[in-house]
């Protein structure tokens, strides 16, 4: 049996991915801190644990290795610069250094579309100049650099750069862009673009799972970085396709509210390379998001939860240490 080691897999993705890896037959063991709870299937194997402290022995006999840990947003990354960069940029590099001292043969990064930055509206594939200034999008493409630069012949890296990814994990965010409209809409009753026509390349969850299932099941000679996202959108896009699934759901009237304000990220993707060498085909737009979303609103409650919004419970987090 395939034997995978899921850092961060309590996490929005990984509360998604563990439980389709556990039915596609792969033992999976998961450490995570717990920032957000657990919200895995029961039985699951879970350590407690900071990946730092893995030594090369705890690795022995896995075969592959998924990163999904570290700061996962631009709020949490800019609020703990030092802690982003030791977090993003340098774990993923130590966790492959001793994943493959360890015997283990692939390495998975969840890299991030955040890396391309300010980009002049063309489609960027892999060869493009990645030209991000900010915490995140640097620390992220630090952690990416390390990690690939351990590839040869017996260890496959993998980095898939992901585009936002939304919709329903058991571990919920609403602070990714359709989870936030999505949320907005029904509370509020109206959607704050905050700049239109910004662009940026957007995934459901169940479309992430499969591009990681499907970098676990690559050949053993497949390694590279790979744009991942189902398409690219304006926010202005995005908020009317909310908007409209919302109203149709609810029956109640919503409202678009635009603002001007200036932002440091606009990019669109292409995902040919995924399509063609990791056979990655992305089924659910953001219709289907909202769907989601919307058959699973029971389980959410309130909304106001911090739990849901990662810069609330990372800022408590880090305050609680700093009072030690
Ligand atoms: N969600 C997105 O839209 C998106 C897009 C592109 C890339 N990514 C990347 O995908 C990964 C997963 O994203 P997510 O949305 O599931 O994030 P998340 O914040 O929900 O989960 C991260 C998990 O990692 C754990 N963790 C963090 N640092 C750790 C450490 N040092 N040791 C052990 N556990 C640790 C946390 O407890 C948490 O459970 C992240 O690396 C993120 O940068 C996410």
């Amino acid at each position: 049996m395939t034997k995978i080691l899921v850092g961060g897999g309590a996490g929005f993705i990984g509360s998604a991915l563990v439980p389709v890896l556990q039915e596609h037959g792969y033992e999976v063991t998961v450490v995570d801190l717990l920032w957000f709870g657990n919200r895995l299937p029961e039985g699951t194997r879970v350590l407690q644990k900071q990946l730092f402290d893995l030594t090369e022995t705890d690795l022995e006999g896995f075969d592959q290795v998924v990163f999904l840990a570290g700061l996962s947003n631009d709020p949490m990354a800019e609020y703990s610069p030092a802690r982003n960069f030791v977090e993003n940029g340098a774990l993923p590099s130590y966790l492959a250094f001793i994943a493959k001292k360890a015997g283990v043969q692939r390495f998975i990064y969840a890299s991030s579309c955040s890396l391309y930055g300010y980009t002049v509206n063309e489609l960027y594939d892999e060869e493009s100049p990645v030209t991000c200034s900010y915490p995140y999008g640097i620390s992220k493409l630090q952690g990416e650099r390390g990690v690939m630069q351990l590839q040869d012949e017996g260890f496959s890296t993998i980095a898939l750069r992901q585009g936002t990814v939304c919709g329903y994990s058991p571990r919920m965010r609403f602070d990714l862009i359709i989870n936030t409209m999505f949320r907005c809409g029904l509370v509020d009753g109206k959607i704050t673009i905050n700049n239109p026509s910004i662009w940026r390349p957007l995934m459901d969850v169940r479309d992430s799972c499969a591009a990681f299932l499907r970098a676990i099941q690559a050949d053993s000679a497949i390694s590279g970085a790979f744009n991942v996202a189902y398409d690219n959108f304006t926010v202005g896009q995005v908020g009317d396709i909310v908007r409209e699934e919302l109203m149709e759901l609810t029956g109640e009237k919503i409202a678009i509210e635009v603002l001007s304000q200036q932002d440091y990220r606009n990019y669109k993707v292409t995902c040919e390379k995924a399509r063609t060498y990791l056979g990655f085909n992305p089924k659910y737009g953001i219709a289907d998001t909202i769907g989601e979303l919307y058959q699973h609103l029971d389980e959410f409650g309130d909304f106001s939860d911090k739990r849901f919004y990662n810069i609330q419970v990372f800022k408590e987090l880090e305050q609680q240490k700093a009072a030690k």
